[in-house]
């Protein structure tokens, strides 16, 4: 998409990417591709001539997979890790070929080939017909808006080059196809080793009379659309290289811009125009979709990195609530109103989802209901962001409305997804201001308030800890309030339980709430084991800065095994009470809490005099 109109020694680029499934033979199509298309340098062809004897499974022949499975770590596995992007041409074109790997669990990388993609060959092994795997890669397809896929038909020779098989697949497809609404597909039967079908036709298929593997390729036609599409501009960075110079730097994703073309900046809104435009060193009158450019601008905008430059005609919505969809890539599954960060084009913000409303059983087309999303899955959920952005839908322009979502801790990508339609919500809710405010409180209480959030395992001395600094505080006149685990789970949250995801729902709401009563002027403790990071760092980001005192009650395992004040341990390790934290569901320990208190001995009195001494440092009590 965003390719079109690059120019490689003056033919056009088509961006091909190639889907399958492990063993349907598409690293030895691509390699015989390239080997036909004679890019294969001498010295590669006598390493991989050496290479297929020792490695190859091809006899003496030369193995073509080796020539694209460069890894050696993957030809140990038999199986390709990773997107390889290759480089070939033909008379009439170059060709970028994005090769994914077919494995189930890499869906990822299937994502990132196929969202850049003009064309994609979804492999097929003749042998084994049409594989879950074949319909999951085509639905991906579909949903990335790839509009024209060739189904390669390979390993015809497995069956004999036989027509009755592959009219039977193709026939099997194209319903699959029409289900899912993906239009265009071509159906090509080869043999990638034997090299039917591939660069010339093949005489062992005399009922085939469609065009080859390669002059499919060649004639495709290239997608203009992004031309003609509004103009849209991420902003990268900014290049500042003196006081005189001020340039933004992107990639156009959309249509085109020119000199003294008027642009809006969002999301602030301001409006700017052109005053000048470079691709490197040249200076140009247009940038067109595909072009990394620095534009500068007559007026003194204020741009930063992560905005958007929009056409003025067109602006993409800036709102906080949508619909998506979204493909999950991590063994951790996702949890509902876990905030995670997002990345939409070059902007970062967090995001948090709600239960999905469906999941997609890419077999049946079925829409299952879900609580959760786990590997692989596809599924439809709505998102809030934390503050209104630039969206678009996928549907109209996919680079404005695509996504990945990362994990804030460990910044690993566990989903990409699309952005299906702007919610309106947002618009109809709005924070009403009161005049008896929490400042006003502060003065009638005569002391701040603030949230003393406690964290540890069952059993090690939470409420008890906070039972006794609430006893201080309220003997000198503080207007304080517990939160407890049991307690508000004998009522507001009594609809939970103790999965992960019942354990982030838990610690949303106790964070919402406790963020009206810190509003209402109490000093509140929350005592909750709240296991996971994120959630304790949610309840944080919802208090200002240095109203939120974190303190880790830490006792190691054995301890409050010991105590088992509630003879939870002990019905957990016989097995009655399933998800029981440290035993077999986790607890993540802050990595910098502002108190933290070893409670090994059990010493309420002297935790309460360090909380008490911190609380005096932060001006909470005099
Ligand atoms: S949290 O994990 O969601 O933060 P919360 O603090 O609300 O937990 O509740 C913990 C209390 O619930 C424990 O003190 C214990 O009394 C009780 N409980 C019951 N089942 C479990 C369980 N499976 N894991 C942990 N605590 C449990």
């Amino acid at each position: 998409m965003m390719s079109v109109g690059v120019n490689v020694d003056d033919k056009d680029l088509l961006r091909v990417f190639t889907c399958g499934s492990v063993d349907d033979g598409k690293s030895t199509l691509i390699g015989r591709l390239l080997y036909e298309s004679q890019l294969v340098y001498d010295d590669t062809l006598a390493r991989l001539t050496e290479d297929s004897k020792k490695h190859g499974t091809q006899g003496s022949d030369i193995d073509f997979a080796l020539l694209v499975d460069g890894l050696l770590a993957e030809r140990e596995q038999g199986i390709t890790i990773d997107v390889a992007y290759r480089y070939f041409s033909s008379q009439k074109r170059s060709f970028i070929l994005a090769d994914t790997p077919g494995h189930e669990q890499y869906t990822r990388n299937m994502v990132t080939g196929a969202s850049s993609a003009d064309v994609a060959l979804i492999l097929v092994d003749a042998s084994k017909g049409i594989l879950t795997q074949t319909k999951r890669h085509s639905y991906l397809i579909k949903l990335l808006g790839v509009r024209q896929a060739i189904l390669v038909i390979n390993k015809i020779d497995l069956v004999d080059y036989d027509e009755e098989t592959f009219v039977t697949l193709c026939d099997a497809f194209q319903t699959y196809a029409d289900e899912i609404g993906l239009k265009e597909t071509t159906y090509i039967p080869v043999s990638a080793l034997r090299g039917d079908n591939l660069t010339s036709k093949s005489v062992r298929m005399p009922w085939y009379d469609g065009p080859t593997l390669m002059s499919c390729l060649e004639s495709i036609p290239l997608d203009s659309e992004v031309y003609d599409q509004h103009f849209r501009m991420s902003v990268q960075y900014i290049i500042r290289p003196n006081s005189e110079f001020r340039g933004v730097a992107g990639t156009v994703a959309s249509g085109r811009l020119s000199k003294e073309d008027a642009v809006v900046v969002l999301p602030s809104g301001a409006l700017a125009h052109v005053e000048r435009i470079f691709c490197g060193e040249t200076e140009l009158q247009e940038a067109v979709a595909g072009q990394s450019v620095v534009v500068t601008f007559h007026e003194d905008v204020d741009v930063s990195r992560g905005d958007l430059l929009s056409a003025p005609e067109k602006l993409p919505q800036v709102a906080e609530h949508f619909r998506a969809t979204i493909v999950w890539m991590s063994n951790e599954v996702m949890l509902p109103g876990r905030t995670y960060l997002i990345k939409i084009g070059s902007r970062t913000s967090t995001v948090s989802f709600e239960a999905p409303r469906y999941e997609v059983n890419v077999n049946t087309l079925e829409h299952l209901a879900a609580r959760t999303l786990s590997l692989n899955a596809i599924g439809v959920c709505n998102a809030t962001l934390s503050t209104p952005s630039p969206l678009e839908r996928y549907a109209e322009v996919p680079e404005g409305g695509s996504f990945i979502v990362i994990d804030r801790f460990t910044k690993d990508t566990v989903g990409a997804g699309m952005v299906d339609y702007v919610l309106r919500r947002s618009d109809n809710i709005h924070w009403q201001t009161f005049e008896v405010d929490r400042e006003a409180r502060t003065r009638l209480f005569s002391h701040r308030s603030a949230l003393i959030w406690f964290t540890g395992l069952s059993g090690a001395g939470k409420s008890t800890i906070a039972n006794l600094l609430e006893k201080k505080l309220f003997a000198r006149g503080m207007h304080t309030y517990i939160l407890d685990g049991d307690n508000v789970r004998s009522g507001l949250n009594k609809d939970l339980g103790f999965t992960e995801a019942d354990r982030v729902e838990n610690i949303r709401r106790v964070a919402e709430v406790a963020k009206l009563m810190v509003d209402a002027g109490l000093v509140v403790l929350a005592s909750f084991i709240s296991p996971f990071r994120s959630e304790r760092e949610l309840a944080r980001n919802l208090q200002k800065e240095g109203d939120f005192i974190e303190v880790y009650v830490d006792v190691p395992l054995a301890v409050a095994e010991s105590r088992d004040p509630k003879g939870l341990y002990r019905k957990a390790r016989a097995g009655e009470l399933p998800n029981f934290t440290g035993i077999d569901s986790p607890y993540e320990p802050p990595e910098s809490p502002e108190i933290h208190i070893q409670n090994s001995q059990g010493d309420p009195e002297e935790a309460v005099a360090i909380i008490m001494r911190a609380l005096e440092l932060k001006g909470i009590i005099s």
